[in-house]
């Protein structure tokens, strides 16, 4: 660091105005502390941009100081990626830049800020009658610069793919504060490397998102949402391509719970309004287009019925559609209120995934008796949400802190070894690197620790993260 920090938050001041930059415990203090509480953060200051000139200015004072920066959106990551470690370092938050720039009906596209919430994009985009399908659980709070820095996947990956795959072009402010204009809203652009891919899910470690031209898809006149009982998960992989024998693509989300996850939001929430059904489920969802409309009902109950599959719920309204996403959404709440789990977010190939669960489950019971589980997720993507309690009576932190590593390593392990991966959306964070050191091969670890040298030489973009 040259200069004092009074110079720097004084540099910072005049750029984005002494309003937005924060330097006191109390004002920090929501920026210094993820989500869930892993990792307590100190910072030198919190600076908060209005918009990308800005953005880039402050990378320049912070570069010129030799001063390490944390981009920061709706700070909802799971492992640590977006929280500073120490008081030599900046936060950089983005939820500032909230604008929505633009919108093209006719070439289905949005242009919109970093700092614009997941929730937000889609509301712009339904107000013209379109729709961006990114969804997940945090989407009321979680920022688009953060989705996209993350590559964030969610519940409707299975039809519409991961951020990765809705983003057109990138506005990014480089580590020493040069701007990367690719805001192009293209299909079709063939001239040479794609450079945004770099910067999705690359977790801020290669400069920072300041904005995005998305994809827009049409907007479903119809959803054909069920929860089912599916007996085992080979029975769920079953339907599933089923299902998808029937009626394509418009099969948007598989997710898939447990015996164990159903239990632990029974334990949670005792009243809640949702159907029991017997273990384990799975909640689907089918989108329909215009002339789609009256077949894709019967369609799916054709499935169901073939499928011997008898113990099922299909929404007949929006109410209880969203009552059946409520209780998926609700599961990792009700592992908080439980005192909080080890988590995992692994993926196989989907031929793998009941041979994988059985073993990985069988395993974890041996080393760990009296454990309850949380084990639901993403089927159709083969991501599973592997998660851990301790045991009933137990100390849920004292649990997790004593056994996360040990639970982590067999889980990882016997994910990678069915040619999986130990991280499937949550990314590595600060959370999963000795995890990413571990299994992925020399030659893997190497070409990104060239690209990171190669557009931060000086390692002053969100150190200590990722590789
Ligand atoms: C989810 O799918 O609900 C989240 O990604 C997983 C979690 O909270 O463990
Ligand atoms: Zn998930």
């Amino acid at each position: 660091v040259t200069g004092s920090r009074a110079e720097l938050t004084a540099a910072l001041g005049a750029i984005v105005g002494p309003a937005d930059v924060l330097t006191t415990a109390a004002a920090c203090a929501p920026y210094l502390v993820d989500e869930r509480r892993l990792y307590q953060g100190r910072a030198l200051a919190v600076v908060r941009p209005g918009d990308t000139a800005e953005t880039a200015a402050v990378v320049a004072a912070c570069a010129a100081a030799g001063v390490a920066m944390v981009p920061q959106g709706g700070n909802t990551g799971y492992c640590g990626g977006a929280t500073p470690r120490g008081d030599d370092e900046v936060v950089v938050s983005l939820e500032r830049l909230d604008r929505v720039r633009a919108l093209d009906r006719v070439g289905a596209t949005i242009t919109v800020e970093a700092g614009v919430t997941l929730a937000a994009v889609q509301d712009a985009a339904a107000t013209a009658g379109l729709l961006f399908p990114l969804a997940m659980g945090s989407q009321a709070s979680c920022r688009i610069g953060g989705n996209l820095s993350t590559n964030a996947g969610g519940l409707a990956v299975l039809r519409y793919g991961m951020a990765r795959d809705l983003a057109l072009g990138l506005e990014v402010v480089l580590p020493d504060g040069r701007v990367l204009d690719r805001l192009r809203a293209l299909r079709k652009d063939n001239t040479g490397y794609d450079l945004k891919q770099l910067f999705i899910g690359a977790e801020g470690t290669l400069g920072i998102i300041t904005a995005a031209t998305l994809k827009l898809l049409p907007r479903p006149t119809q959803r054909v949402t069920f929860l089912a009982t599916v007996g085992t998960p080979a029975a769920a992989l079953e339907l599933l391509a089923r299902l998808r024998e029937t009626v394509g693509d418009h099969v948007t989300s598989f997710e898939y719970l447990a015996a164990d996850a159903l239990a632990r939001l029974d334990e949670a929430f005792p009243a809640a309004a949702w159907p029991r059904l017997a273990a384990p489920c799975v909640l689907a969802e089918c989108s329909g287009f215009g002339a789609d409309d009256t077949r894709l009902l019967e369609a799916v109950a054709a499935v169901l019925e073939d499928r011997g599959i008898a113990d099922a719920v299909v929404a007949t309204s929006e109410q209880q559609r969203q009552t059946l996403w409520r209780m998926r959404e609700q599961v990792p709440a009700a592992e908080r209120q439980l005192g909080g789990s080890v988590k995992h977010d692994v993926a196989v190939p989907l031929g793998e995934l009941p041979e994988f669960l059985d073993t990985v489950r069988a395993a974890v019971v041996a080393r760990w008796p009296g454990c309850r589980l949380s084990v639901y997720g993403h089927f159709g993507d083969g991501n599973v949400h592997f998660n851990v309690l301790a045991p009933p009576g137990a100390d849920a932190a004292t649990f997790r802190r004593d056994h996360a590593a040990a639970i982590g390593t067999l889980v990882h392990d016997l994910a990678e070894g069915a040619r999986g991966s130990f991280s499937a959306e949550h990314g590595v964070g600060q959370l999963k690197r000795a995890e990413l050191a571990r299994y992925r091969e020399g030659v893997e670890i190497e070409l990104m620790r060239t690209l990171k040298h190669a557009l931060d030489p000086r390692g002053l973009m969100n150190p200590g993260k990722l590789c």
